[in-house]
């Protein structure tokens, strides 16, 4: 870290700090005075890219938004991977892309003022309004959409614990989040935003007792939870470490496609650390298969992806990410798990008002910009072969 400091100093300038690791499993920096409005040098790019190497996941606090865009955000993604399109933000085939991950038909970008979330601009208009953008690889995570709510907030139970697109041949590397607005009240008994409704993630029966608990145990500041897969990993016994390096996981897009093989254990090319790539049985249970451990029945499969989940959702590993505007987060994808919080919804007060911006990226990391993936890799990896285009590259 004393090394990370003096590097930052002499490529940032002496404002800049970091303060970490944050998680008690040894993962999480946090970087303050880097203002992201400005393009990166390759240095200054490197030294981040060696932070999330090192640290699984990575917070450059204090964006200002009044200057900070989302062509600022996506060309800052472009150092992390392509950035890919959000299937929210494109039809497939004349039809929601969401809704049918198989369809290749023709892919047909929609205009901001014609996604679902354009809705968003509508419930406090004048106060809060989305950061202007046409981009297809920005997801809106909101918790308001359209008209302010009438009767009484209801607070929802959080989704299911997984990774981003891990169900592709070639899954999401890095994702982030920069954060617009997050809720502000403490006003249940225990002091925290919401109280947390027990359930959520739509799981399929049969998970033995403790796993449930352990899905179940998340935030209630409307943080990201996180689990350390790099970490939990490490703090298996090392024969354990060397079985699971043999392992493939057979993951498929839609139910009856014979799939592919994965490696359950990943290596990170700058670090070194290897990490639990989504060490889980049915991460989006009724949207995407299950998935099955190469030689092991579905049965077996699941019982030994739920032991690996349990192990790596311990509290020793986990961390919840609490948002604040401005901050943005990146997360690697092979070294973590995350999940949704419990939120509350049909609000009436912009206190409680929930909204971050999400980009994710595949392939390799890029020093300098603008990165050089070849048309035929992005028509094989990233949607409609989408490549950000250079007015946002040049912002
Ligand atoms: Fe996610």
């Amino acid at each position: 870290m004393k090394d990370m400091e003096a590097r930052l100093a002499a490529l940032f300038g002496t404002e800049a700090r970091v303060a970490g690791p944050l998680a008690t499993s040894g993962a999480v920096l946090r970087f303050t005075g880097i203002d992201l409005c400005a393009p990166l040098s390759a240095e200054q790019a490197g030294l981040l890219l060696e932070a999330l190497a090192h640290y699984r996941i990575v917070c450059i606090a204090g964006q200002d938004l009044s200057r900070f865009s989302l062509a600022h955000f996506e060309r800052f993604a472009n150092h992390w991977g392509a950035p890919v399109p959000h299937p929210n933000n494109f039809m497939r085939g004349g039809k929601p892309a969401q809704q049918n991950g198989a369809s290749d038909g023709a892919i047909e970008w929609i205009p901001y003022e014609k996604r679902s979330v354009a809705a968003v601009d509508k419930t406090f208009p004048g106060q809060l309004q989305c950061l202007p953008h046409e981009s297809p690889t920005v997801l809106v995570a909101a918790n308001f959409r359209g008209e302010l709510g009438t009767g009484e907030p209801r607070v929802g139970g959080g989704g299911s614990w997984h990774t981003d697109i891990e169900y592709e041949r070639l899954p999401i590397y890095v994702s982030m989040f920069l954060a617009h607005h997050a809720p502000l009240p403490r006003d249940t008994p225990a002091g925290t935003w919401v109280e947390n409704p027990g359930g959520g993630g739509g799981y399929f029966d049969g998970s033995d007792e403790e796993l449930t608990r352990l899905r179940r145990i998340l935030p209630l500041n409307g943080e990201t939870a996180y689990a350390d897969t790099a970490a939990a990993f490490a703090a298996l016994p090392k024969r354990e470490q060397e079985e699971l390096e043999k392992v493939q996981l057979r993951r498929r897009l839609n139910e009856g496609d014979e799939g592919w093989l994965a490696p359950l254990v990943r290596t990170n090319a700058c670090s070194g650390l290897k990490s639990l790539h989504s060490p889980i049985w049915a991460s989006r249970p009724r949207v995407r298969p299950a998935v099955e451990v190469d030689g092991m029945t579905m049965e077996a499969s699941r019982v030994f992806l739920d032991r690996l989940e349990a192990h790596v959702l311990q509290p020793k590993f986990r961390y919840d990410h609490l948002h604040v505007a401005g901050d943005v987060t990146i997360w690697d994808n092979y070294m973590t798990l995350h999940n949704s919080p419990p939120c509350k919804s049909n609000i009436q007060s912009i206190d409680d008002a929930r909204l971050l911006y999400r980009l994710s990226c595949k392939g390799a990391p890029a020093l300098t910009l603008p990165r050089n993936d070849s048309p035929e890799w992005l028509q094989a990896h990233v949607t409609g072969g989408y490549e950000t285009p250079r007015e946002i590259i040049e912002v």
